[in-house]
């Protein structure tokens, strides 16, 4: 479904790229985690997916989506498939909602970026976009601006956001990060509830090893900007390959003897 081949990626030029020579591919339906330490690489390599990289950076090698090259699409056909295909749940809901404007209108123009529906066409399915993620009394939250939901819930209504289209692909960079743990372990329930029941596939970027390990059918692993590791989960935790990849494994299980039970990975 997407397939990355030899991608590198260079903010400036002369310096040190922060992708360089990846190739991967994710299948249909298939779930795969990200991980690795801060500046490996691991957004840089998302943004090249979404063309939401600074003007100026270079990327080389080639990213393509149902074999389309993305890197050679025109802007129009590369927004339809990005309302229509591939959808992304980006880190930090409180940034990424626009707060002068009514949830239920921002989902809305989600909603008739892809389609051509009336507002009132749009106000059920609206609602059930916000019933489907557990967000309570949705004919009455769908008319609250951002700063009025709590942190848990804004982040709800940008799930809603990414599946109201029936995404093929969701792109999730950090999706828990600015929640608190007890929010965080709902939050990715209800991810992973809507990827059993929607059979999308899924690049999951986060520097939680547990998280990936519970999401996730397939881990990579990076490290300044290159892939060290690549492997079906139940492989990877069983016999890393890596020294890096048994460090983080070796981190996290430390992580998790001193908050057990408060993390993804001890549910
Ligand atoms: N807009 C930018 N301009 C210049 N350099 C950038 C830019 N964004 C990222 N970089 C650099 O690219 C490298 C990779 O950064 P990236 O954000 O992809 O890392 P990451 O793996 O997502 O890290 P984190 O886990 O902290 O989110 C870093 O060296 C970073 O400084
Ligand atoms: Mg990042």
């Amino acid at each position: 479904m997407l397939e990355l081949k030899n991608v590198s990626i260079s903010y400036r030029a002369g310096t040190k790229p922060a992708v360089s020579g990846v190739s991967l591919s994710i299948a249909a339906g298939e779930r795969v985690g990200i991980v690795g330490e801060s500046g490996s690489g691991k957004s840089t390599l998302t943004s090249a997916v979404l063309r939401s990289l600074p003007s100026g950076t270079r990327v080389d090698g080639t990213i393509t989506y149902r074999g389309q090259d993305i890197g050679a699409m025109k802007a129009t056909q590369f927004r339809e498939l990005r309302s229509d295909q591939i959808a992304r749940i980006p880190q930090d809901p409180l940034a990424s909602l626009n707060p002068v404007i009514r949830v239920g209108d921002q989902l809305r123009h989600v909603i008739q970026a892809h389609r051509k529906l009336s507002k009132a066409a749009c106000i059920p399915l609206i609602e059930a976009g916000l019933a489907e993620v557990g967000i309570p009394e949705p004919s009455l939250k769908r008319r609250a601006f951002p700063h009025e939901l709590s942190g848990g819930m804004r982040q709800r209504v940008l799930i809603a956001m990414s599946l109201i289209n029936e995404p093929d692909l969701l792109i999730a960079d950090e999706p828990t990060t600015a929640l608190d743990v007890t929010v965080q372990a709902q939050i990715l329930d209800l991810l992973q509830r809507e990827l059993d029941q929607r059979g999308m596939s899924l690049l999951l970027i986060t520097h939680d090893i547990g998280v990936v390990a519970e999401v996730c059918s397939r881990i990579i692993v990076m490290r300044n900007g290159e892939i060290v590791e690549d492997g079906q989960t139940v492989d990877l935790m069983a016999n890393p390959q890596h020294p890096y990849t048994q460090q983080l494994f070796a981190a996290a299980s430390m992580h998790d003897a001193n908050t057990s039970g408060k993390t993804g990975a001890a549910r």
